[in-house]
């Protein structure tokens, strides 16, 4: 924060104090929620007395911009009360639980010249759509069975598509051991319902995929970020979690992980399974990217390994088919799935019928594994144009291709952030993702993440060239940024 109080300019320091953190909170720079620092350390910090800050905290409570809690210091409540146009001051009135608004700085505006790394959302060329478009007529054929009521669980034809598909994969499940869900996003908020309290702790990788984080902050989880290696998730810190925090659930992304792109090897993966199986812990597996193997084979799910019954799977149409399906499913012990179907029922009685009669024709039609083999190679060569022109044009950049999923996961040199990197490209009409939302224990990160996929294929090297003009301005006028290319062939 940058707050200077002028001593020349007549009015009291306590109200300069207030102004300036009232600026600093309509500029979003302190979020709703976020907390201020302490009325001490504020003093210490600026030079001023305890009853200059004091008086100040209390000018912003008294404009109902922020509010003192005993024991919790005083947060953030409303970013701008006297400017909302929707006559009450809705912030203060959100849950405690609720998610806070997006804070994730400037976003560019949509345009035609907008060039978007930042969101995992497929180009219209990567998608199957003859296949999906034959896959509709098909479903149309069958209309009494669109309209009729549609179980929790989801269409039996989807789910038997479904079961077949990951028996494949070498996760057998029966069609009644698959919940379909509203995409992943819907799948990480059903299992929240279902399995965690107020209180509990959730582990997660850190850093990992920000919805998960907010899905489980929404059930009123600790989501504890458990540390990466290049493996995935390291087994020293995960047991030491597992002893400290005793949690309700492990989530793991292992298969090119999000953000980073990592694949969890093989031995790995049986340590954390008999870790978790050690501590009674289930596990929420998201195989999302599992599909997306872009350089070798599959890697194997947890799932396929699991013996002891931990393992509930996860999966998504949406990063290969198309996200706007919005078709996920659970595959899940039948324990387990009671719970899980009676969370769905409660969150939207069950999914639409005809997406999933839409994806249940696609695999029937025995479409996937075709689109699949066009799919990788169109990301492998996306992905190469990718690393070619950071290494090109970012060579302060350092990173490793990804041998699959949709994003490259790449590290700033030290004079950079990546909340600043973010706005510069934003102002270029480039969005990225700054790494900081991915981390459960907040700050800011040197991270950046990129996705591939989203962009036209032919417009990823001018998106690239944007980002090194944005990071030549962060990290200093003038000049290209120096340090040897970070690129990490594949
Ligand atoms: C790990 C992970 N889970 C879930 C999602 C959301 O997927 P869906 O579109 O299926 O809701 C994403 C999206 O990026 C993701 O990365």
């Amino acid at each position: 924060m940058d707050l200077h109080l002028d001593p020349s300019s007549g009015l009291p320091a306590y109200r300069q104090l207030a102004a300036a953190l009232a600026g600093e909170i309509r500029a979003g720079r302190l979020a709703v929620g976020a907390r201020l620092p302490s009325e001490r350390d504020m003093a210490e910090s600026l030079k001023l007395s305890r009853t200059t800050v004091t008086a100040a905290f209390r000018e912003l409570e008294s404009q109902g911009l922020v509010r003192g809690h005993v024991g919790r210091g005083t947060v953030v409540l409303a970013q701008d009360l006297a400017a909302s146009p929707d006559g009450l001051p809705w912030r203060q009135r959100a849950s405690r639980l609720a998610t806070p608004p997006d804070t994730r700085g400037p976003r560019p505006a949509e345009g035609a010249d907008l060039i978007a790394f930042a969101d995992g959302w497929l180009h219209p060329e990567l998608h199957p759509r003859a296949q999906i478009a034959e896959a509709l007529a098909a479903a149309q054929q069958d209309m009494s069975g669109l309209l009729a009521p549609a179980p929790i669980l989801g269409l039996p034809i989807l789910r038997e598509g479904l079961a077949r598909m990951l028996g494949a994969r070498g996760v057998e499940v029966r069609p009644d051991e698959i919940l379909v869900t509203g995409g992943a996003q819907q799948g990480l908020n059903v299992v929240a319902r279902a399995l965690i309290s107020p209180g509990d702790a959730v582990l997660v990788e850190s850093p990992t995929w920000h919805g998960a984080i907010r899905a489980f902050r929404a059930a009123g989880a600790e989501a504890a970020g458990v540390p990466m290696d290049r493996e995935g998730v390291d087994p020293d810190a995960l047991e030491d979690a597992l002893i400290r925090l005793r949690p309700k659930l492990v989530y793991l992304i292992p298969s090119f992980h999000c953000p980073t792109g990592r694949v969890m090897g093989l031995e790995r993966r049986r340590q954390v399974l008999a870790l978790c199986a050690k501590f009674r812990t289930p596990v929420l597996e998201s195989d999302v990217y599992g599909d997306i193997a872009i350089d070798g084979p599959r890697p194997p799910s947890l799932k396929s390994l699991d013996t002891a019954g931990l393992v509930i799977h996860q999966g998504s149409a949406s990063k290969t088919v198309g996200s706007s399906l919005r078709i996920g499913w659970l595959a899940a012990p039948p324990g387990a799935m009671e719970l899980l179907a009676a969370a769905k029922a409660n969150l939207d009685l069950s999914s639409p019928t005809l997406p999933q009669a839409v994806l249940a024709e696609f695999l029937q039609a025995g479409a996937l594994s075709g689109h699949l083999a066009r799919f990788t190679a169109a990301l492998r060569r996306r992905r190469d144009a990718m690393a070619q022109a950071l290494a090109r044009d970012c060579p302060a950049l350092t990173f490793q291709a990804p041998e699959g999923g949709l994003y490259i996961w790449a590290r700033l040199p030290p004079q950079a952030s990546a909340a600043d990197l973010q706005a510069r490209a934003a102002a270029l009409g480039l969005s990225i993702r700054a790494g900081d939302v991915f981390f459960p224990e907040g700050g800011q990160d040197r991270h950046i993440r990129l996705c591939f996929a989203a962009p036209h294929a032919d417009r990823i090297a001018e998106g690239v060239a944007r980002l090194g003009r944005a990071l030549d301005e962060a990290m200093g006028a003038g000049g290209p940024a120096a340090s040897g290319a970070g690129y990490a062939a594949v």
